[in-house]
């Protein structure tokens, strides 16, 4: 593996899934973790990121220079560079003049890195400080227009640095400098995929379950789905499924899922009719982080009980007895929870924004399902916690997960839930919501659409104006459409949709929605914007 040291620049995360991309596996860390937990990693090379700091302010995250002798090669990207030249005895200083986006790059000796390159070639820089001479012993291999230094190497130390960002696609040889310097500096083997993730993750599913019964919260999604499949794969019949119906999920959703599931799984699919439960829950609650806490504690409840129902000797009848104890309360005992572990389907891009590589995995898995209770019991098993949204895609296609699900936009944990904004959260307004998005979604897929989207969906803000409707005058809700496109979720911008099809959407929605009488399209981008509304 290769670790990206992330300095705050706004591509770190892309530098990692460029190295992935070659075949490398990589884990973007925070740049204050060390040199300690860096090693840790037996890494095959670090890349020091790019940041908006200047090496010269005074709270400059620094370079631990401990992670020069970790005995593996360091290359360092626009800050990282500046941060090795400074650190060995180049000079590094302000320039004049920044030099922003499209710059020109020329080549004076190509060294390793820059093997087989041409001369000349376009390079996206962001930078106002520069190096201008290299460190001791470095050779300078290219420069621009503002860069008297854009790229040095220095063999001998194993030390490598880049001014321009390769990891943008305005960087057209960016690409094969990452490749270079992964195959023929880091000597790495070149060999991750989707194959061997999904080989090593029931791998460790394995180890981690040992003969332990597992429970997974499935919901239908790509992500849910792949981390059954794998558990699945990897301990058998000791997984069972739990779908659970909050009453929060889209028209005809439930049993789509059950049938889908009943199709291509051969796994025990538990379903749970909890809508009462979880309305009952969101009575009154209407603030968002609050409403997530209530869904997500519900959620853990419901996986609790189907767990105690899998303990030996547990008729069903007796654990849902009133005198019973909890699925806490026979944990904290050491006694028989029925199943100890929780699948579930947390990603990557998760775990960097919940705050980084290092974070403990609640931190994670709180955003996951929206909230986890603090006294949750359950071991979490998280298969993907490493992978990005497009690298699941990858493993569902290889284990065979059908397309259909493969390719399914997200839906978030807690359902329409987040997407009654401003108010409570009731049936009617459920009910309202289910059939604009199902003609939203109708429409998009009958535009051929729906792939293209990262997401397309309804909110339904507690907001009602006056309209005009057969003469008459009408005072009914507005609905707002939301349609994204991104690479991740980590950033996101607003989609496009034709303006034909914009109006069909609208006039299906008023015309066959009653209370619906206005229809509003939301062209936020993330940022500032989230996804989802709350
Ligand atoms: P935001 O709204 O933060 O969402 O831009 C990023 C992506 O995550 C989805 N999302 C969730 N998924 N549980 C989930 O499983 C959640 O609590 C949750 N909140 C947001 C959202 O739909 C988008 O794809």
């Amino acid at each position: 593996e290769v670790v990206v040291l992330d300095f705050g620049g706004q591509y770190s995360q892309l530098i990692a899934r460029r190295v992935r991309e070659c075949g490398v596996f990589s884990e973007l860390l925070p740049h204050h973790v060390g040199a300690a937990e860096v090693r840790r990693r037996k890494p095959k090379g670090v890349i020091l990121s790019g940041g908006p700091a200047s090496v010269y302010a005074p709270d400059a995250p620094p370079l631990d220079p401990e992670l020069l002798n970790l005995g593996v090669p360091v290359l360092g990207i626009c800050y990282g560079m500046q941060l090795l030249a400074r650190e060995l005895g180049g000079r590094v200083e302000s320039a004049e003049v920044g030099e922003y986006g499209r710059s020109q790059l020329t080549v004076h000796e190509q060294g390793t890195l820059l093997r087989g390159q041409p001369d000349e070639q376009p390079a996206w820089m962001s930078h106002r400080d520069t190096v201008y001479s290299p460190p001791e012993g470095a050779t300078a291999l290219a420069s621009s227009t503002s860069s008297p230094v854009a790229a040095f190497e220095d063999a001998d130390r194993g030390l490598y640095g880049i001014q321009y960002h390769p990891e943008v696609v305005h960087t057209p040889y960016g690409q094969q400098t990452l490749m270079t310097f992964l195959r023929d500096v880091c000597h790495c083997a070149m060999d991750w995929s989707a194959a061997n993730i999904a080989e090593e993750q029931i791998r460790l599913i394995r180890e981690q379950v040992g003969d332990g019964k597992v429970i997974c919260g499935l919901s239908g999604g790509v992500d849910s789905s792949v981390a059954a499949l794998l558990v699945h794969q990897a301990v058998g019949d000791q997984l069972t499924c739990v779908y659970v119906d909050h009453g929060l999920m889209r028209k005809n959703e439930t049993e789509q899922v059950e049938r889908t599931f009943g199709e291509h799984f051969q796994v025990p699919l538990v379903v749970v009719d909890a809508k009462d439960r979880f309305l009952a829950r969101l009575k009154g609650v209407t603030e968002p982080e609050a409403k997530r806490k209530a869904i997500g504690g519900e959620f853990i409840r419901i996986f609790e009980e189907e767990a105690l129902k899998l303990a030996v000797g547990a008729g069903a009848e007796g654990v849902e007895g009133a005198d019973v104890k909890t699925f806490g309360e026979v944990s904290a005992a050491g006694g028989d929870t029925g199943a100890k572990f929780l699948v579930q389907g947390t990603l990557y891009s998760d775990v960097i924004e919940s705050g980084g590589g290092t974070g403990a995995a609640t931190i994670k898995s709180h955003h996951n399902v929206g909230g986890l209770p603090e006294d949750m019991t359950f071991e979490l098993v998280e298969p993907l916690r490493a992978l990005f949204k497009d690298e699941v895609r990858a493993v569902g296609t290889e284990i065979g997960l059908p397309e259909r699900m493969v390719w399914r936009q997200p839906f978030p944990g807690p359902g329409l839930g987040i997407r009654i904004v401003g108010g409570e959260v009731t049936e009617e307004k459920l009910d309202l919501l289910r059939e604009c998005d199902a003609i939203l979604q109708e429409e998009v897929r009958a535009a051929g659409l729906y792939r293209e989207l990262w997401q397309s969906f309804c909110v339904l803000p507690d907001v009602r104006t006056v309209g005009v409707q057969g003469d008459e005058r009408t005072y009914g809700y507005v609905v707002a459409i939301r349609a994204v496109t991104s690479d991740d979720a980590m950033t996101a911008d607003w989609a496009r949709l034709p303006y034909d099809l914009l109006d069909q959407i609208a006039t299906r929605m008023v015309g066959e929605v009653r209370q619906i009488n206005r229809v509003v399209l939301d062209i936020t981008s993330k940022p500032p914007g989230t996804i989802e509304w709350e």
